[in-house]
């Protein structure tokens, strides 16, 4: 008899427990996780330039687009957001500037009066050491340069992406 009382014990909770999960499915549908909440970035457009591959010129893009939307007299800001190798200041031949902090903000550097950029590249110590993100450090940086990056009023945001599979 205690033996059959053992075996029911286990038995009743997996049926809870099943029960349990059930209940989850029957109240509101699960939906996606809901999105974070926007940077608060006065900016008229946002461009990404990104590509599953590598090497396929989303740097190159980026740097041409931004330049020609400043020349034609807009406020560009330009994020370049590979961490794991930022080279859009050695494009543009800022590699050995930094940007500024003032009032707990980063300024950007200005290469020209309507064109700031924000790379990963300025918090190296050197171009040459390797970065080795993990994911909170990395989500880190990236909210760090969207919200206390003094990008002032831009009409355009350009964003220099990593490949999707690095
Ligand atoms: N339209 C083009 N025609 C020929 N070569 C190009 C073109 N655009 C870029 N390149 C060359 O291709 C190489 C890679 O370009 P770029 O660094 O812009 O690519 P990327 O997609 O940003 O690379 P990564 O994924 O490593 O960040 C560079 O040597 C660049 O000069
Ligand atoms: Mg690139």
């Amino acid at each position: 008899m205690p033996k059959q009382k053992k075996t029911e014990g286990p038995v009743k909770k997996k049926a809870a427990g099943i029960q349990e999960k059930e209940n989850v499915h029957e109240g509101p549908v699960p939906g996606p996780a809901p999105l974070p909440p926007k940077a608060a970035i006065d900016v008229r457009h946002v461009v990404l330039v990104l590509s599953g591959k590598g090497g396929v010129g989303k740097s190159t893009v980026s740097v041409n687009l931004a330049y020609a939307l400043a020349n034609a007299g807009k406020q560009v800001g330009l994020l370049d957001l590979d961490i794991h190798g930022p080279n859009i200041p050695k494009m543009l031949g800022i590699e050995n500037e930094r940007p500024a902090v003032l009032d707990k903000a980063i300024e950007p550097v200005h290469v020209t009066g309507n064109l700031s950029v924000m790379s990963m590249a300025f918090l190296l110590p050197d171009t040459s050491t390797p970065v080795i993100w993990r994911g909170p450090m990395k989500m880190g940086a990236i909210q760090q340069f969207l919200s206390e990056v003094n990008w002032g009023s831009l009409d355009y945001l350009v964003v220099d992406l990593p490949a999707r599979h690095r």
